[in-house]
């Protein structure tokens, strides 16, 4: 068997990575129109940090996993064709700012028809509005020539970045949704269910009708999202109150209808998908006709951007409502730890309004590269005369660019920033020195006894 994925990006190459892993007897090929990123997937630097994936990766490249920008080739070649192309936000036209941009979707569909020689099955593994594969299954039949049949699945990815593969390696479960009332529709259900079924347990590979496995993919991370935007509401309340985020999390979790995870108070979830799948999530319900269901999720990704600016007004407002000219060390810039992804992430908001203030950055990430972080506040480097940039400083060091800062802020919860020397950031810091600890990670009763002026989300 064949399997080609049209999309090298964070999900379309270790979920590759890892059909090919675990399944030897089956050629992978990985396509994407991006040379550069190809060429990276071909090296030793892999273009998506992952912990683990390296290993897999390198496990099968070559073996039976390949990386190619000849797309038509792998078109052509694949029994199955997997789409893991990316559906951001629409920023054009109807539905700008909500519905999902799937132009990449439809190119690739078009190209699937194109480049066929036999019959495929083609799988959707981007995130999808419901109801897509119908469009899916249109241009394909329109653009088809006999000898050709086409069977849409949908088989949405629930990886989380940072944990990819583990997620990938022992998945709480894998959705295919199909054709389930035709005879050929649930022979391509079954075709894919036995690719999972090399290392998936069969009871945690469900399989539903088209729709509910497209619909499931969206409503999953609504769900998620709104666990986050729920605790982070509680956390403004716990801070007029006197009451502890964390303590109020802990206790509601204890109560197994309600669970301990995705309660973590934070200063706002970011990465690629939440909110884009939210918003296309209200999009559909304005577009049927359901006006306070689009509401009540919207709320959502409203209480999300209210809990970013709380937090950069919180640093304002207590280095005595200016910081203009002040250094603020970010500790922290991707969206989670583990990754080197900043979509989205809360660091870039809370960058852009303390540079709007005047304030000094001084911002330090294990993984994120200076370029991107400058790209993603919008930001130069050097000036037209080559001049390094004054209100930014990419640091390597922790420490450096805690030093002669008036505020410390945790963006980030990577692990190695709870082990950092706290006495010596102080002893380095203008004083009273700030911490703005963005993530609940460290321990703030010793912070205050080294002399630390702290601020905690939810406390
Ligand atoms: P990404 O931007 O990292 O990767 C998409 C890739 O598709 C890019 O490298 C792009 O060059 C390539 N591409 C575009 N058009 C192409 C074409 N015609 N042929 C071949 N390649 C083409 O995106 P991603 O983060 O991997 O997300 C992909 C999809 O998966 C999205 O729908 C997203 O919502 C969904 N998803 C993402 C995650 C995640 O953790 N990032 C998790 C679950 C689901
Ligand atoms: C999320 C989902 O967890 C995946 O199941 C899904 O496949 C993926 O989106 C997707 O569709 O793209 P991801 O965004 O990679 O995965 O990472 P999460 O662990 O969900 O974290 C998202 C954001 O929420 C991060 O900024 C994180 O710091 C924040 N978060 C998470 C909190 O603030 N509190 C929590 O308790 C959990």
């Amino acid at each position: 068997m064949k399997i080609c994925c049209l999309g090298a990006g964070y999900v379309g190459g270790p979920t590759m990575a890892m059909i090919a892993y675990k399944c030897p007897d089956i050629t992978v090929t990985v396509a994407d129109i991006n040379e550069a990123r190809i060429n990276a997937w071909n090296s030793d630097e892999l273009p998506v940090f992952e912990p683990g994936l390296d290993d897999v990766v390198s496990a099968a490249r070559g073996r039976n996993l390949f990386f190619t920008t000849d797309k038509n080739k792998a078109i052509k070649e694949a029994d199955i064709i997997f789409v893991s192309v990316g559906t951001p936000t629409k920023t054009y036209g109807s539905g700008a700012g909500k519905a999902a941009d799937l132009k990449y979707i439809e190119l690739c569909a078009r190209d699937i028809a194109e480049f066929s020689e036999g019959p495929k099955i083609v799988v959707e593994k981007s995130t999808l509005p419901v109801r897509t594969a119908e469009g899916l299954k249109t241009v394909l039949k329109a653009n088809s020539r006999p000898g050709l049949e086409f069977q849409v699945l949908s088989n949405p990815e629930f990886l989380a970045e940072g944990t990819a593969i583990d997620d990938l390696n022992d998945p709480d479960r894998v959705l295919i949704g199909g054709e389930e009332e035709t005879e050929a529709g649930r022979k391509a259900i079954a075709t894919l269910v036995d690719v999972y079924a090399n290392w998936v347990p069969r009871e945690r590979i469900l399989t539903t009708n088209l729709w509910s496995s497209e619909l499931s993919k969206l409503v999953a991370n609504a769900f998620l999202a709104q666990r986050i935007s729920s605790i982070n509401s509680i956390s403004a309340l716990c801070e007029r109150t006197e009451a502890n985020v964390d303590q109020v999390a802990y206790a509601i979790g204890q109560d197994s209808r309600i669970g301990p995870k995705f309660l973590k108070a934070s200063v706002g979830f970011g990465g690629s998908c939440f909110q884009k799948d939210i918003l296309n999530l209200v999009y559909l319900c304005e577009h049927f006709g359901l006006p306070d269901v689009a509401a009540y999720w919207e709320q959502v990704i409203i209480m999300n951007d209210w809990q970013k600016r709380r937090f950069s007004q919180k640093i304002v407002n207590t280095l005595f409502n200016t910081v203009n000219g002040k250094r603020i060390a970010m500790l922290g810039f991707a969206f989670k730890k583990d990754t080197n992804d900043t979509r989205e992430t809360a660091a870039m908001y809370v960058g852009r309004d303390l540079l709007d203030e005047q304030a000094v950055l001084a911002i330090h990430d294990p993984k994120v590269s200076p370029d991107q972080i400058f790209y993603d506040l919008k930001e130069k480097p050097t000036d037209a005369e080559g001049k390094p940039n004054k209100q930014i400083e990419i640091c390597e060091d922790p420490y450096v660019a805690t030093q002669k800062a008036h505020g410390l802020a945790i963006l980030t919860e990577w692990d190695s920033f709870k082990d950092l020397d706290f006495e010596k950031i102080y002893e380095n810091m203008y004083k009273p020195a700030f911490v703005f600890d963005g993530r609940n990670i460290l321990d703030h009763e010793k912070l205050r006894k080294i002399g630390f002026e702290v601020f905690a989300i939810g406390r």
